[in-house]
């Protein structure tokens, strides 16, 4: 790897975000979501770690066949459904359950005459993305409960807007209008994503519908370190490839967003938004370079960015920086960025290689692991 930049992934750290889900969740079982190649994590890789979840959640049936040619025997959802009637004949298959938000999908359900297939009824208690509002929901109910396409009664499921907003009324009125329309219907119930999950034990229901929180990354707007128990599964690390010493005056980099107000000392590291770091005036968000942390300056570019090494002085090219992962927050680069963990995490993977974080004791650490967890050893995933 002439270049050193890498996301680094820790199949173990996944494995023990599961399993300490699973103890949050008490009796719900899991499904693990996986869409978006795992949230940039890779998707086989974390189905692997994920190996103790009851199911797994995709958006798309490429993805559920990627699982299946993985090796993923277990359950798989699709959080969609299918897009067009003709893709029920692969989702049997690949022995997919299916989401069911639309009519159309429930009159494709009722002329299909292969095997039946597990469904989840998604109810739109407020988010209004996707779902049967509660006016409709019992006719869909009712459809779904009468179509011999459909084995046994579905899972009741909605999904929150605003879990991620510690105390957001809207969460208490989206699971008591759920409540409401789904009493005395047979059948388990899902409504807690990531955020909920951490939040609201009440909301645990049967199913919970954990993404995140799997990934070790805190869901929560304005927090930034990763939820108690959990651990940051992704690191993306890079290296410093020049020192410069600017005169006060100078300014960095494209547009000129940051001026040095003395003379600087400043780092250019070899990671930029091709390789999935945000694009734009990242100036103040946090970076750590040798284990030490600082802040990035200006306006990334697309291989680089700048530092500012004046807590570092003796910071050298080849000295190793982490973007993020257990010593920087993603949440916390996302907000300097003015985006989300979700979308930091599902981009750093454009062309940075991925490597995987083996467990083995005294191992030696791939180019620009930062001191916590040099000691591992890393083979390319
Ligand atoms: C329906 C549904 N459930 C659960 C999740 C997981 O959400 P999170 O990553 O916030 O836990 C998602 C993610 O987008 C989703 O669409």
């Amino acid at each position: 790897m002439s270049r050193p930049t890498s996301v680094l992934i820790d199949r173990e750290a996944a494995r023990r975000n599961l399993s300490a889900v699973r103890a949050m969740g008490g009796r719900a079982r899991i499904l693990a979501v996986v869409k978006a190649d795992a949230y940039g994590h890779g998707m086989t890789a974390m189905a692997a770690a994920f190996s103790g979840a009851d199911s797994l959640g995709v958006a798309t049936l490429e993805e559920a066949a990627c699982l299946r040619e993985a090796g993923w025997k277990g359950g798989i959802l699709l959080l969609e459904g299918v897009h067009q009637d003709a893709d029920l004949a692969p989702a049997a298959q690949l022995a997919c359950a299916l989401v069911v938000h639309r009519d159309g999908q429930l009159a494709a359900l009722e002329a299909w005459s292969g095997a039946p297939f597990s469904c989840w009824l998604k109810i739109d208690t407020g988010m209004h993305r996707l779902g049967f509002l509660p006016g409709e929901a019992a006719a869909a109910h009712q459809r779904l409960m009468a179509c011999a396409a459909v084995a046994g009664p579905p899972v009741l499921m909605t999904h929150l807007a605003n879990a991620q907003q510690r105390g957001h009324p809207s969460v208490r009125t989206q699971a008591r209008l759920f409540d409401e329309v789904t009493a005395g219907w047979p059948g388990e119930r899902s409504i807690a994503n990531s955020a909920a999950l951490l939040s609201h034990p009440d909301l645990h229901r049967d199913w919970l519908r954990p993404g995140l929180a799997l990934y070790g990354v805190n869901p929560f707007e304005g927090e930034e370190s990763p939820p108690q128990g959990l651990t940051p599964v992704m690191q993306f690390a890079s290296g410093i490839i020049a020192v410069r010493d600017i005169p006060e005056g100078g300014s960095i980099g494209y547009g000129g967003n940051f001026t040095c107000p003395v003379d600087m000392r400043v780092g250019i590291v070899a990671a930029g938004y091709g390789d999935g770091y945000p694009a734009g005036d990242l100036t103040g968000a946090p970076i750590r370079v040798a284990g030490i942390d600082t802040r990035v300056l200006g306006r990334t570019s697309m291989d680089m960015l700048a530092v500012d090494l004046t807590p570092i002085p003796a910071a050298r090219e080849g000295d190793p920086v982490e973007l993020w992962g257990r010593g920087v927050s993603v949440a916390s680069v996302a907000r300097h960025a003015g985006s989300l963990p979700w979308a930091l995490l599902c981009a750093a993977r454009l062309r940075a290689a991925r490597a995987e974080l083996r467990a083995v004791e005294g191992g030696g650490a791939a180019p620009g692991v930062s001191a916590e967890i040099a000691g591992a050893t890393w083979r390319e995933a």
